[in-house]
Parts: structure tokens; C-alpha cells; sequence
């Protein structure tokens, strides 16, 4: 079987006839992840649905314990830990996905892509990802025009295992990105467009949780998109849209057999338990007032 070139692939008649991620080179896991405590965390003003009427009412108390325990859930899945020190005045630095895209190119050279935030006041938050990664061995590598929007992992999301990258676009990145990042890193990328405001990043709405797993929420990607997830993965965890919006698909799977997820979620969890994955609820309670849960909280590096 053939591999993909390191192109964007937007329609299932563009993929080989033979496709599979299967047939991509395989890639380790990542091995942990990056996270910001709290401490300045709040909602000040409204960049997605879930922040509307939120403003004030952070129980700041509350967001450090459940930040502490999903930290815990995390190191008990194996991932190892690291903390990048908060900054004051970015109140939404827990999301650390948003900030960057941590990866390995296809000359095994850690890369670190950094982000363009739609929002200007999430961009101080890059810098101090960058230098994260910059110190840990990464090689910093844009991806497209300075002027298109990428917000990092929130949108563009690994194939678990797998040479393969899937990006999410519509509301926070722009899809001329994705050739870029493909050349760049030297993997295909399949483009998922997202349909409705609720589900602004790919990770709210579609959550890979092994090479042949993902838990998706439908409604929230474009038909040309679904007909893509549908090719590519075997088993699809369908999530209706009162879990969706609980953040079900904000999940976060460690080593293909580990699955971090909002307490909310109690069906998606029994049908994850049911597949024989392990299953650790937490509360994200209180990020889920600014548009975030698990997956968000976290920047996975290799
Ligand atoms: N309040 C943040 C924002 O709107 C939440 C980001 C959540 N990130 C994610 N990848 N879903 O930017």
C-alpha cells in the first residue's frame, strides 16, 4: 500500500483507492504532556458560545482542584508531566493545545509550529510555548502566511500512531495552513471543515482514541469531512449532542489504552469501558464555562 504525500487531502476521491492510515509509517505516542496551572485563569469576555453570561463567576478555588486532579488523572495514565509558569493576564493559558502543534518531522526532528491566535489577547501565550519547546530540543518551524490563523493542537490533531495529521478549520484556523504545515513536517494532512460555532475547534467535536478509534460528534463537520472519518477509521464512537456539548469529545487517549474524560460524559465512558479501554472520569467543571475540558488543558509532546 502506498503512503499519502505530505499534501492536504480535502475529498475521499483524492485519497488512493488503497488508503488507510494503517498503511502510514507508524509513530510513537507522545509521551506527555505540557500544562499551565490555573492561577490566572477567568472569563473576561466572550470568544466562543460556552463564555456568553460566564464572566465573574469562576470559582478559582474549584478550577485548582479539578486542574490538580485531571494533573493526576494524566500522570496516572503514564504521560509524563510539565508545567509551563503562568502568566498574568492571560486567563485562558490552561488551554495549552491552542498554543502551538508539537511534532516530530520525517526526519525525526521534534518541531514545534507555532500558533497565529485569532484572539490578540491570547497571543502573549505563545511565546512562553516556544521557548518550552525550544529548550527541550524542538526546532521552530511556521507553517503558511503570517497573516492565516492556526491555533495548534485545538484544530490540528494526530492520527494516533500514525505519519498522519487531521485539521480542523472554520473558526479559529484557516485551511490555506494545512499545505504548509503538510510540507513542513513532511505528513499528509486531511482537512475536516467545522460547521457550527458550538464545536470551534476540532477537538470539541472529534477525538481520535487509537489508530483504528474515534469518538465523534457529526453535526459539527462538513459531509465531505464526515465521509473522510468515516474512511479512515473502523470503529466510530458516535456522541449525541447532549454529551458533545458536556465536552465527550474534549477526551484526551494516552497510549491508545488510557481515555481522560469530563465526568459529564457517563454514556461515552461506559461505551469506552465497553471497547475495554480504561476510563478516568474527572471535572472540568469550571473550564467548561470558558469553552474547554481535557483535551484543551493539555499540549501533548513527544
Ligand atoms: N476560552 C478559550 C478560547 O476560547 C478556550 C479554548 C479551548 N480550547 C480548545 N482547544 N478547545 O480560546
Amino acid at each position: 500500500m502506498s503512503h499519502l504525500k505530505p499534501l492536504l487531502y480535502e475529498r475521499v476521491a483524492n485519497l488512493p483507492s488503497d488508503f488507510s492510515p494503517l498503511s502510514q509509517p507508524a509513530m510513537d505516542y507522545a509521551r506527555g504532556v505540557v500544562l499551565c496551572p490555573p492561577d490566572y485563569f477567568d472569563v473576561v469576555d466572550v470568544k466562543n458560545p460556552f463564555m456568553a453570561g460566564m464572566a465573574g463567576t469562576i470559582d478559582r478555588g474549584a478550577a485548582r482542584r479539578e486542574w490538580e486532579a485531571m494533573r493526576e488523572a494524566f500522570a496516572r495514565a503514564g504521560a509524563e508531566i510539565v508545567e509551563l509558569a503562568p502568566l498574568p493576564g492571560c486567563e485562558d493559558m490552561v488551554f495549552c493545545a491552542n498554543t502551538a502543534f508539537l511534532a516530530v518531522d520525517e526526519r525525526g526532528a521534534k518541531t514545534c509550529v507555532p500558533s497565529r491566535m485569532t484572539f490578540a489577547s491570547r497571543r502573549a501565550e505563545v511565546a512562553p510555548m516556544l521557548a518550552w519547546a525550544a529548550s527541550s530540543g524542538y526546532r521552530i518551524a511556521e507553517a503558511g502566511e503570517a497573516s492565516l490563523r492556526f491555533e495548534g493542537s485545538g484544530d490540528a490533531i494526530w492520527h494516533p500512531g500514525r505519519r498522519l495529521i487531521w485539521g480542523g478549520y472554520g473558526w479559529r484556523t484557516d485551511p490555506r495552513v494545512y499545505p504548509a504545515l503538510a510540507e513542513a513536517l513532511g505528513v499528509p494532512v486531511i482537512g475536516l471543515p467545522l460547521t457550527n460555532s458550538t464545536y470551534y475547534h476540532l477537538d470539541t467535536c472529534f477525538c481520535p482514541i487509537d489508530e483504528r478509534t474515534v469518538l465523534l460528534h457529526a453535526p459539527a463537520i462538513a459531509a465531505e469531512g464526515l465521509d473522510l472519518v468515516r474512511r479512515a477509521f473502523e470503529r466510530v464512537v458516535d456522541v449525541d449532542s447532549d454529551e458533545a456539548e458536556g465536552f465527550a469529545c474534549n477526551a484526551t487517549a494516552f497510549f491508545g489504552r488510557v481515555v481522560v474524560i469530563d465526568r459529564r460524559a457517563a454514556q461515552t465512558a461506559a461505551r469506552l469501558r465497553s471497547m475495554g479501554y480504561e476510563v478516568i472520569e474527572v471535572d472540568t467543571g469550571e473550564f467548561l464555562k470558558s469553552g474547554g475540558s481535557v483535551y484543551c488543558m493539555k499540549n501533548a509532546f513527544f
